[in-house]
Order: C-alpha cells, then structure tokens, then sequence
C-alpha cells in the first residue's frame, strides 16, 4: 500500500521523529499533527508548527490513508477504531489495547474496513522473531527497569514494583510498558507474557530484558537507551523513523 495522506497524533520527541522522516522523504503528505492543548510547538520547526491542530474532531475527519500516533494510550482507546474504520493506523501506544473491549473494537473495525494495525518495535528489538516463534513460544518474559522519576513514582523508589502479567502492567503503567504490550501482541499474547517493572533510583538509562523460551529455542535480549526525559530513551526517535520508512516502503533493500 502506498501511502499518501498522513495524520499524525502527537509531536513529543516520538511524534516529532515522525514528522521529520515523513517531510524528509517528501513522499506522502503530512494533513495534520493533533497534539493536546498545552503542546508548545518549537519555534524553529515553522513546517512542524503550521500543520498543528488541537481539535480532534477536525483532524479525524480529515483524508487520510495512514494516522500515526505518538501521544498517550488514552487516544488509541479513544479513537484507534474510529481510524481503522477509514485507514491504516500506527499506534506506538499499543498498552492501550490490554483493555479487552479496546482490543475487539479495534481489531473489528479494522477485519470490516479492511484496515491494517500497525505496532512499531518502538524502544525495544525481536517482535518480527517473537510473533514468527509464536506458535513454538512457551515463555516470555519482558522486564523494564527505569528511574521512579520516569515510571511516573516516588523518585526514591527502589526495587520490583511489579510482577505479573502484562494485560495488569499495562493498567499501572500505561505509558512505561507500550513495548510490553507490543511484545504481548506480537507473541503469546496479554494474558500468557510475563511483565516486570523495577526501578533503579540511581540510573538514568531505560532498559528492557526480553527472555523467549520454546521449543527447541531460547533468546535473551537486553536493550538500554539513555533516557530523554520524558517517556522515551536515546533510540526510540530511531525505532520510530526507521519504522515509518518501512511502512512507507523507502529502503531500497527490505529486511523481512
Ligand atoms: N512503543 C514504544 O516502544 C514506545 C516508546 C516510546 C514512547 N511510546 C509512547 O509513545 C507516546 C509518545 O511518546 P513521547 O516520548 O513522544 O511523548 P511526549 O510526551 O514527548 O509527547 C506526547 C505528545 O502527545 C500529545 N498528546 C498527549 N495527549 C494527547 C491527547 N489526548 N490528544 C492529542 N495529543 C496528545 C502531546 O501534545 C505531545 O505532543 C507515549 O504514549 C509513549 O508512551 C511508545
């Protein structure tokens, strides 16, 4: 599918990588950035700024073949089968989609439009691995250890704060554990994937332990990334334009 009309939802550090890897390719164009009301946009980014918008309702009825969304898991749940009914969507919020009845809505909006649910490997690495395993795959485990600062909690906060399954995490931490869920979806699902969260008041990295074990098989992948501040580390505006350049088909040679 060649893509041509693109709405992005949000314009923090993922949304605005997003952007720039779009306009850089010049090959689809970008009808609007919905961001919420209190986004100050960058003074230096007039191409950026000129297609914001804060109204949701005029953003959603705009053309598009392709919304990406880069804001918070509340606007996947609000509106995610809202777009599949009339195109593809990417959602790097995908803890949004734990909830059950967000989830069904979404996956039949989309089996009815024809529509595609696109989840980006984002912070972390191996859902092409996981989900072609999945059928082998007897356990997955994914562990996040982070700052309290940037897991939303006491600063000071020390130790295992969660573990369980991943449909619960994603309720504690919505923002934190998007790669969870998009190792859950990918694999053996919310219910069977094992969720960790610790926080480390001494660290200002962001790393994520992926243990898969199966039949015959078993991986172990470690991934850290300084953290930018906010929710996301050093690698993610990499993921995320990486991504984006495969949906929209421009490297010349396709890893699959
Ligand atoms: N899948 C992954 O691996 C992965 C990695 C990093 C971040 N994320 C998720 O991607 C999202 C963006 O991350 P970020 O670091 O760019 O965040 P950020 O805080 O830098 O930016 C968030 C953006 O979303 C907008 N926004 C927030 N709520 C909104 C709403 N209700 N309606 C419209 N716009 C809204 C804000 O205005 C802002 O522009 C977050 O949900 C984050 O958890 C996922």
């Amino acid at each position: 599918m060649r893509y041509r009309r693109i709405g992005i939802i949000g314009a923090g550090v993922v949304g605005k990588a997003i952007f720039d890897a779009i306009t850089r390719a010049g090959l689809a164009d970008v009808e609007y950035i919905l961001v919420s009301e209190n986004f100050e946009a960058p003074a230096d980014a007039p191409q950026l700024r000129s297609r914001i918008t804060t109204d949701a309702n005029r953003a959603l009825a705009a053309p598009t073949d392709l919304v990406i969304e880069a804001a918070h898991p509340d606007v996947v749940s609000r509106f995610g089968a809202q777009l599949l009914a009339k195109g593809d969507l990417c959602a790097f919020s995908s803890s949004a989609l734990a909830d059950q009845a967000t989830e069904t809505a979404m996956l039949l909006a989309a089996r009815r439009a024809g529509t595609r649910l696109l989840v980006p490997h984002g912070a972390v690495l191996a859902l092409d691995g996981i989900s072609d395993g999945r059928d082998a795959i007897e356990d997955v485990t994914i562990t996040t250890t982070k700052s309290g600062a940037s897991l939303g909690t006491r600063a000071d906060a020390r130790g295992t704060l969660f573990d369980g399954s991943t449909r619960d995490v994603c309720a504690l931490f919505p923002r934190n554990v998007n790669v969870h869920a998009a190792i859950a979806i990918s694999g053996i699902g919310f219910d069977r994937t094992r969720s960790v969260v610790m926080a480390d008041p001494d660290t200002t990295e962001m790393r994520h332990r992926i243990q898969v074990s199966g039949r015959g098989f078993e991986w172990d992948i470690s991934v850290r990334s300084t953290a930018l501040g906010g929710v996301s580390g050093a690698y993610t505006p990499k993921s995320a334009a990486g991504s984006v350049q495969r949906i929209l088909g421009l490297h010349p040679v396709a890893t699959c």
